[in-house]
């Protein structure tokens, strides 16, 4: 899907005025709430940006730059996922040259802008840049901002060989936010680079409700600092957004303190910790050069990093919260799930959960890895740790011993599943898709005809049953939901016992009749119920299972 997108953006791009409507084209026919359609950002963007530890000053510069991009290569940063080595205000002329084109600063950047990413790309990382949609960036000194020269710029980023935009909020003249952030989308579109979005306007006009299709991450708080007080007001402002967040569309609570000496390592780890449990971006704000030991271990931690960097794309979510303790919960493709506990307290607490509560299904037991210290243990549900002041236990919980389902015939939808992954909303149980939070379908109907069993998925979706080699059969009737208007929507429905596909629908659309489908699971470790986009996009690809059932024993 993403390769497609990108090779497809690519074949466009000789012809500007033809992205342009292709985009717009996606906007008017898209299902509500489409994801902004550039293939990038599919899981959070990682990298480093250098205003939270330079801002203006002169240590800001190429230098800076170019040493950032050879740490991410020297200390292993870029193994575990940096990517992004972005620079941020000021780094600008004051003003626009003759021809009304941006300017870099000659005493930062002497030999430009596009030596500097030449030489990020160079190391295999991707640039990004920033201005504002306003008339100026932020920054007092008055540097030029995108606002009515948005193609301008964007071609001139593009001729640069940018790969990432932040477009902040200043000096914007009072001019709707969502017509100058969208603006700026179609012109990044129409020069035919793939460039990453990141909205910076602050969460002022709830970026959260609109810009899922405008930007691949929007700002949800005004700016961070590098405080324990400031780190924890902003997650707690984008702990409840969870719910906008997918693959392609992020809230950013804004870029990382780790490592600049205002916090103490436990509270980094916190930091940490809880951005990557938000699905947040991860971009370092600390200067690499400065960092200690022990900071340096935090940002990269890859069990941590990878909670963050799940291709399900689900932010976590509060199971609780009391007396200032946070349980946190985030679901993970592998069937795993991720689990913050947070004590935002002046003294060591206990603070406890159970495997029900964070989600996870039945299982007889649990397996919990501490993704700190490192350490594992079983349990048969209850999740308990002792947290120090301003610290965070994080775990990966995973089912343990896994029963096979009991002789008879079964609903899927009534079973626990090992994954349940799906483009959009969660996958729904008896009920329709309907895109946004669990629960929100209708009845599950093809043509005409409707079924109260069955699971309501959203191309690309996969659903994976453990079986244990206790099963014989499966069957279902397969077709696209009537919540889609007319033909709209074309999936393929595939099942697999373990890796032996068993039954294949063929293209199918809105317009036509449930299929059935059958086949074998005699010896099958696990069941497999995927839905794909059927070549195309997957928009209104809302599929449905209806009574899916498996015969065991
Ligand atoms: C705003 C943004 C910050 C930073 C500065 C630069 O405050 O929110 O992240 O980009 O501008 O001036």
């Amino acid at each position: 899907m993403r390769k497609r997108l990108i090779a497809a953006l690519a074949a466009l791009s000789t012809t500007a005025s033809f992205v342009v409507t292709a985009v717009a084209a996606t906007v008017i026919t898209a299902a509500p709430a489409q994801a902004l359609e550039n293939g990038l950002a599919r899981t959070p963007p990682m990298g480093f940006n250098n205003w939270n530890t330079t801002h203006c000053r002169a240590e800001f510069n190429e230098k800076m730059v170019m040493d950032m991009a050879d740490i991410f290569v020297s200390r292993g940063l870029k193994d575990v996922g940096y990517q992004y080595v972005n620079i941020d205000d000021c780094w600008a002329k004051t003003q626009r040259n003759a021809q009304g084109n941006l300017e870099p600063d000659p005493v930062r950047f002497p030999r430009g802008i596009k030596f500097v990413a030449d030489y990020v790309h160079s190391k295999g990382l991707k640039f990004g840049i920033y201005t504002s949609a306003g008339t100026k960036t932020c920054n007092t000194a008055g540097f030029p901002g995108g606002l009515n020269n948005e193609q301008r710029d964007a071609n001139l980023f593009a001729s640069w060989g940018v790969d990432y935009l932040k477009y902040d909020n200043c000096n914007n003249q009072g001019v709707d936010a969502k017509q100058r952030y969208t603006k700026m989308r179609d012109a990044l579109a129409a020069t035919g680079r793939p460039i990453v979005y990141s909205i910076c306007e602050w969460g002022q006009n709830k970026p959260w409700e609109w810009a899922q299709n405008v930007g691949n991450l929007w700002r949800t708080t005004g700016d961070i600092n590098d405080t324990y007080s400031k780190m924890v007001d902003i997650f707690k402002r984008n702990l409840p957004l969870a719910q906008y967040a997918k693959p392609g569309a992020w809230n950013d609570p804004d870029m990382l303190e780790v490592g600049n000496g205002g916090m103490t390592p436990t509270e980094y780890r916190s930091h940490f910790s809880l951005w990557a449990i938000m699905a947040a971006p991860l971009l370092i704000g600390s200067d690499l050069r400065k960092v200690s030991q022990e900071n340096f271990t935090t940002l990269l931690n890859k069990d941590v990093i990878d909670v963050d960097q799940d291709r399900l794309g689900i932010q976590g979510k509060q199971i609780s919260l009391s007396g200032n303790n946070y349980v946190i919960s985030k679901p993970l493709s592998n069937g795993d799930y991720a689990v913050a506990l947070f004590n935002n307290n002046s003294s060591t607490q206990t603070i406890s959960t159970t495997a029900s509560a964070i989600g996870i299904g039945q299982s007889s037991a649990y397996n919990l890895k501490d993704l700190w210290s490192k350490s594992t243990r079983t349990t048969t549900g209850a999740i308990s740790a002792s947290v120090p002041a301003h610290g965070t236990v994080m775990y990966r919980v995973s089912k343990g011993v896994r029963t096979p389902p009991a002789a008879g015939t079964h609903q899927v939808s009534d079973l626990s599943w090992d994954t349940a992954s799906n483009g959009w909303g969660p996958v729904e149980k008896d009920r329709s898709n309907g895109e946004r939070p669990a629960g929100d379908g209708k009845t599950l109907t093809i043509n005409g005809t409707t079924y109260t069993k069955g699971l309501g998925v959203h191309a690309a979706s996969e659903v994976s049953v453990y079986l244990g080699r206790a099963c014989s059969a499966f069957s279902a009737s397969v077709g696209i939901d009537d919540e889609v208007a007319g033909s709209n929507g074309t999936v393929v429905f595939q099942v697999f016992a373990d890796g032996t596909k068993i039954a294949d629908s063929g293209t199918m659309t809105g317009a036509m009749a449930a299929k059935q489908l059958s086949g074998s699971l005699a010896n099958a470790e696990q069941l497999r119920l995927v839905v794909t986009n059927g070549g195309d996009t997957i928009n209104y690809d809302h599929a449905d299972w209806a009574n899916p059932t498996i015969t065991c024993g």
